[in-house]
């Protein structure tokens, strides 16, 4: 392989030429690396050219080639990992903290059922690790993936081969045709401690507990640095099944057990409630000679018969519960208190924190979420105050200790006005939280709502981060969503900058500090591999007020398209209208969510920007999902009456696991009433309006 003269000695014509012989050479070794499957460089010198052909193009970058090896569709399949689908969705669990939360899982099990006799639960340790879905076809491991968002995770099939723990053929000699085995990937505490000694020595990257070196060593595109890092995992549950043998989680957990799977053994079968408790305070005081990180303790109904009846009620199962460990809590000093402005205008103090180590976390910023807790509590600038922290959820401050107060502390005063723009901040009925009313024209609150509009749940541009979004706001580049999809062909408007002399008042992003024309390439391929939107996360991403990601969900359900929904909603501003009353009747929709949604779609400001977004990105009409060929899919009901077999909720999840749709009240789009016992004023509406009414009994045929 050739030498390459020093960047620093490179001349431009010299560069026109190198990357003119880069481009060719690198078509060259792709084509046989990746048509002919058979690499004709190795590893070293391939990466050599690579980063040269990058060095060069980021030292002049007015000379990029069209046919850039950078711009390499072949290579770019190395970038990421490829996506999953799952078929039966990767949910997450409700949490509870206490006995009073346990008796409140189990009460409602037994409502929910209408049921009050024995009851039994497997409690399992809650590992501290990273879930995984193991799928195998006729007993050999075929793919592996991660949780992602629940829905689609990332194509995780070659790191997972490398875990010892995971049996590559099952142990049995009839497996199922098709099976998805779940659980956790983890790292045992040593290795943590050994990982980050050696890390610390070799100058690389330390790793703040185990959970997230198990992240980071699972997540590698190289599968050989999984390999090398003893990740370990546990089974715990299944996805796609083809047909399942178990009857209950016990069962389930001895047939893994004799698969191959490592269960853990600290799993227990309970009957009471207060077995489940002894359990939990056992796991929990001896938590620290367990060999592996957990973080509280998970309850599931054995019965899977019972599971079933119960469901899930949005993204949890009603089935089980995770009982978290009790918060870690620290003193430390207090400094500052600030005010933020969220995106509905939300005034929510924050408490800048001397940094304090938190059971192995460093906090410095805790939560003090309105006026009147910081009343209630006595909050002020300059206090002592004790910190705790449980799992994920942000710091909180416990109490202030008051023997450590100075004599010349004073109260802290609630700004009437928003830090950010100066509007008044008022107090409307009932809310305990200050909102600035600058609306639209609050800077604060329209970098929020862009920090919202690309995050995770909502269009998920990686890249788009929370200081990028406020750079790009500050300096005018993104102020509103359309920006960020126009943002590409305003930027390729502004010429490269060759020389530094010339440099004028608009730079193009790749010019920009901290920015290259690789990172910045990166960040464009995010935002459009975004352009096609699913009508829900799309919903979610408008950041109207009260509207979360489940009733995003049924807005989604219940019109279908944007432009439906549009439409519903500009009708649906008289509320004697009809549209106005289909709204309400939505699940979780009241008379304050329909005023807002109305107001949003109403706002002309609004309109403007989805018409122009429409420009910009496809938005998918909601696709009824797949249950099957039965006669509820897509069908409105209405319960009337007392059921016999089953309480309302659970009638309800049912009819929505068919893909129905339950409304409140009759109309002539219900498609089906169901008619309980003492059926009242809905029955005779119903016969009124001609509509097909049917018994419980006829309800049970078609679920
Ligand atoms: S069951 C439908 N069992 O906790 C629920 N989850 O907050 C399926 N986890 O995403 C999960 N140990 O990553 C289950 N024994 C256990 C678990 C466990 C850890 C994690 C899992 C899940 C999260 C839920």
């Amino acid at each position: 392989m050739q030498e390459f003269k020093p960047l620093n000695e490179i001349s431009e014509i010299e560069a026109v030429y190198e990357l003119e012989f880069l481009a060719k050479k690198m078509a060259e070794l792709d084509n046989a690396y990746y048509q002919d499957d058979a690499p004709i460089a190795d590893d070293a010198e391939y990466d050599a050219y690579k980063k040269r052909n990058q060095d060069l193009e980021d030292k002049f970058p007015h000379l990029i080639r069209d046919d850039s090896p950078n711009k390499k569709i072949g290579a770019k399949a190395k970038d990421g990992f490829g996506k999953v689908t799952h078929k039966v969705p990767m949910l997450s669990l409700g949490n509870i903290f206490d006995e009073e939360g346990l008796d409140d899982f189990i009460a409602k099990i037994r409502r929910f059922l209408n049921y009050d006799g024995e009851l039994s639960f497997v409690a399992e340790p809650k590992i501290d690790g990273l879930s995984f879905a193991a799928i195998y076809e006729n007993g050999m491991f075929v793919r592996g993936a991660t949780r992602g968002d629940g829905s689609v995770g990332e194509d995780i099939t070659e790191n997972l081969k490398q875990i010892k723990d995971l049996p590559l053929k099952l142990n049995t000699p009839n497996p199922p045709k098709l099976v998805e085995i779940r659980g956790e990937v983890y790292m045992d505490k040593r290795d943590f401690i050994e990982l980050n000694t050696r890390h610390e020595k070799e100058g690389k990257k330390i790793f703040a507990n185990p959970r997230n070196a198990a992240a980071g060593s699972l997540r590698q595109l190289d599968a050989k640095i999984t390999a090398e890092r003893n990740l370990k995992l546990f089974a715990y549950t299944w996805g796609d099944v083809s047909n399942p043998e178990w009857a209950s989680q016990a069962a389930f957990l001895k047939v893994i057990k004799s698969w191959g799977f490592p269960v853990s053994n600290l799993v227990k079968t309970c009957s009471s409630a207060s077995d489940i408790m002894a359990n939990y305070n056992q796991i929990y005081q001896n938590r620290s000679e367990i060999s592996y990180d957990i973080d509280g303790v998970v309850y599931k109904v054995n019965d899977l018969a019972l599971q079933q009846r119960l469901g899930f009620v949005s993204r949890s199962p009603r089935w089980a519960i995770a009982h978290k460990f009790p918060a870690e809590q620290a003193q430390t000093k207090l400094n500052k208190i600030r005010i933020q402005v969220g995106r509905t205008g939300a005034l929510t103090p924050v408490a800048d924190l001397e940094p304090v180590n938190v059971g192995g976390v460093m906090v410095s910023h805790a939560t003090l979420h309105n006026e009147d807790e910081i009343t209630r509590k006595d909050v002020r600038e300059g206090d002592w105050v004790v910190v705790q922290r449980a799992g994920d959820v942000i710091p909180q401050i416990v109490e202030v200790i008051l023997e450590k107060r100075l004599a010349e502390s004073k109260p802290f005063l609630f700004p009437d006005t928003c830090p950010v723009c100066g509007s008044v901040a008022i107090k409307e009925e009932d809310e305990a939280v200050k909102r600035c009313t600058g609306g639209l024209t609050c800077p604060a609150q329209a970098v929020e709502r862009l920090k919202h509009f690309v995050s995770r749940d909502a269009f998920d541009i990686e890249g788009l981060g929370d200081k990028n979004i406020e750079t790009f706001f500050n300096e005018g580049l993104i102020t509103n969503p359309v920006d960020i999809f126009t943002f590409e062909a305003r930027d390729k408007e502004i010429p490269l900058e060759v020389d530094l002399f010339s440099r004028s008042e608009h730079v193009r992003l790749a010019n920009r500090e901290g920015w290259g024309l690789k990172s910045a390439n990166k960040l464009f391929e995010a935002i459009n591999s975004r352009r096609i939107v699913a009508l829900d996360r799309f919903i979610y991403a408008l950041g109207i007020r009260q509207i979360g990601q489940a009733t995003s969900r049924l807005l989604a359900k219940h019109y279908l398209s944007l432009e439906a929904l549009q439409s519903a909603m500009a009708e649906a501003t008289k509320v004697d209208s009809s549209a106005y009353q289909d709204l309400i009747n939505i699940e979780s929709v009241g008379g304050a969510v329909a005023k807002d949604l109305i107001a949003f779609f109403a706002e002309m400001h609004n309109q403007e920007i989805l018409e122009k977004l429409h420009k910009e990105i496809k938005i998918e009409d909601f696709e009824i999902v797949e249950v099957g060929d039965n006669p509820l899919n897509g069908k409105t009901i209405v319960f009337t009456g007392g059921l016999e077999t089953m309480t309302r909720n659970e009638a309800k999840a049912r009819a929505l696991a068919k893909g129905a749709k339950v409304a409140g009240s009759v109309s002539k789009n219900t498609d089906y009433v169901v008619e309980g016992s003492d059926a009242g004023s809905k029955a005779e509406k119903a016969k009124e309006l001609g509509l097909v009414v049917i018994s419980e009994s006829d309800f049970l045929k078609l679920v």
